[in-house]
């Protein structure tokens, strides 16, 4: 196992087929994957103004500052790339597998509510991470892909990394721990069963 590997604890392991097929549609994969770096984007902006009170983590800000810029970088690359090679971001666009990871979300239970949604976004980007990494292993004859999945795997690996350093301030060890295990169940039950098709959260 690679060391990038051991870094996740994902319990759904996407097979590497997944890449090669939905690399047959790359401008629709490139079109769902700029929506996701846009709902990243402002994701974390409304993370940041749902700090936690009265103790706020003292980076919280910064933090959620940081992602939202970092997620506007990768939207307008991925757009960039897009337009490039002949395609355009659609209008609409649904996520499945985001939505049903929301639902998760213990709503109107304060802090355990926060915990959940960093998880979320924790989850989104731990199981981004593990797709750009097929992905860039999928397209060795497309060089352009190959460094754009290979570039945002350590920029999200980062957030994945933020958004639970956050919940970790927020509850006790323990319960984040708890919560945690149960959210990377329920995570592998709901990547596992998504449709097929040409989206970064697809089922293989
Ligand atoms: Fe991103
Ligand atoms: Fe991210």
């Amino acid at each position: 196992m690679r060391t990038e590997e051991a870094q996740l604890p994902l319990r759904y392991r996407t097979p590497a087929d997944w890449a090669r097929s939905v690399l047959q549609r790359p401008l629709e994969l490139l079109n769902d994957h700029a929506h996701l770096e846009k709902k990243a984007a402002a994701n974390a902006l409304e993370l940041l103004n749902r700090w936690p009170e009265p103790n706020p983590p003292e980076n919280w800000v910064a933090a959620m500052t940081a992602v939202a810029r970092d997620e506007v970088e990768h939207l307008s690359t991925v757009c960039r790339l897009l337009a490039r090679r002949g395609g355009r971001l659609t209008k609409q666009h649904g996520n499945p597998y985001a939505s049903a990871l929301r639902g998760l979300v213990r709503q109107g239970h304060g802090p355990a509510e926060l915990v959940d949604r960093l998880m979320v976004s924790a989850l989104i980007e731990a199981r981004s991470c593990e797709r750009f990494k097929l992905l860039g292993e999928a397209c060795e004859e497309d060089p352009e892909l190959r460094k754009l999945y290979r570039g945002l795997w350590a920029s999200e690996h980062g957030h994945y990394r933020t958004f639970i350093q956050l919940a970790e301030q927020i509850q006790p060890t323990h319960a984040v721990e708890k919560r945690w295990d149960e959210m990377l169940d329920a995570e592998a039950e709901i990547i596992e069963a998504q449709p097929t098709g040409a989206r970064m959260h697809s089922g293989a």
